[in-house]
């Protein structure tokens, strides 16, 4: 049932060249230069009238809301905020009728996601749901939505649950993005042709995993580790902290990597190991000014870079490659050896990969 892998996880990992292909598989027509997904397009006015639209999630999936904060704006120019379910529902939120909605839920189970819906739906709003269960209760719940396809999801730790999400709410803002005319034509078509390129690009990606596991035997005993990215990066740093706290039970913290200067940067050491998502695109040389204070305090890098690059490899003690993309996508790419080095290192550490301590793979109370 693994199918030949020692862990759910790793096949998960290993699963999101084909299940992102799932995911877009007759929605994204790159020849025709369209994008159609049926709950999308039946509700279309709702979207290009919204003058705002609030994503609700927790854990995992609330990073892909934050990805996707990134991408609808830059692509569809519709303000997006993105808040945590159980802290939505807690607060008597300002939602106004016009709002759009989306709940972002793997499981469709989460017991936070759903009552913020519910809440959500009371004041008015639309509630699109992206859901990977199939019939769930957020997706039951909600007025429309998007599957995301991946497939079942048995390792706790969430994967291409990930991915897929950001893969469904890119195509969306693609979507939107021409309605709304945001973007040229011309862009629009190379995205939707890059878009198309992203299985072959995860799966390079994923060749990442000998060196990912020769770098987590390195640090594998660290009892702290901090993960740096900016731009639609930065959530990415948040993720791979996430994975390696609940797989490894390594304490790690994610920021955007300017923030550094700003306290966390008291904490390097040389014994502290600091991942730094510096692909080639957006704010690249902010990015290597960061790694050098680093440096200069003896911390200790592992960079994850587009391939060839030259002049973080000059700085970091270790560098991981993923293939070039346009930046709005490298989100895509840069989790992959993310994931991987939390598998290795709790793998390393004896740990139950699958079934971690303390956690269930839907949280169902509040
Ligand atoms: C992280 C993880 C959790 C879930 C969170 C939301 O790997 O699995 O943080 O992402 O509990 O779950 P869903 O997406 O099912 O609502």
């Amino acid at each position: 049932e693994k199918g030949g892998y020692d862990h759910f996880m790793l096949k998960e990992i290993y699963e999101q060249p084909s299940v992102i292909k799932d995911t877009y598989r007759g929605r994204l027509l790159a020849n025709q230069g369209i994008v159609r997904m049926a709950g999308v397009e039946d509700n279309l006015e709702k979207f290009t009238n919204a003058k705002r639209i609030l994503i609700i999630a927790c854990g995992t999936s609330w990073h892909a809301g934050l990805v996707a904060e990134y991408i609808i704006e830059e692509f569809a120019r519709i303000p997006v905020e993105v808040e945590y379910a159980s802290e939505f529902r807690y607060r008597n939120p300002i939602v106004y009728k016009d709002d759009v909605v989306i709940a972002i839920s793997q499981s469709g189970e989460t017991a936070d996601t759903l009552a913020a819906i519910k809440l959500a739906k009371e004041k008015g709003a639309f509630v699109f749901g992206v859901c990977n269960v199939v019939g769930s209760s957020i997706s039951r719940e909600t007025h429309a939505g998007a599957y995301t396809h991946a497939g079942p999801e048995i390792g706790v730790a969430s994967t291409k649950a990930f991915t897929t999400q950001i893969t469904v709410l890119t195509m969306l803002a693609l979507r939107l993005a021409k309605v709304k005319g945001t973007m040229s034509t011309s862009e629009h078509q190379r995205y939707l042709l890059e878009l198309e390129l992203m299985p072959e690009k995860v799966e390079e990606a994923l060749a990442s995993n000998e060196v990912t596991k020769q770098i987590a035997a390195i640090y594998k005993d660290a009892p702290n580790c901090l993960y740096l990215g900016r731009g639609y990066n930065f959530p990415v740093a948040l993720e791979g902290a996430l994975k390696l706290k609940e797989i490894s039970y390594i304490h790690a913290e994610g920021y955007p990597a300017a923030e550094m200067k700003h306290g966390p940067i008291a904490l390097i050491d040389e014994s502290m190991p600091v991942i730094v998502i510096a692909p080639n695109n957006g704010h690249y040389d902010k990015v290597v000014s960061n790694i050098q204070e680093i440096k200069a305090r003896s911390g200790k890098i592992i960079a994850v870079v587009t391939k060839g690059d030259t002049q973080v490899r000059a700085l970091a003690d270790h560098v991981i490659e993923i293939p070039e993309t346009s930046e709005p996508f490298t989100p895509l790419l840069t989790t992959i050896p993310l994931q991987l080095l939390s598998y290795h290192i709790a793998v390393m550490r004896g740990c139950n990969v699958d079934q971690p301590r303390n956690l269930a793979k839907s949280v169902t109370v509040e």
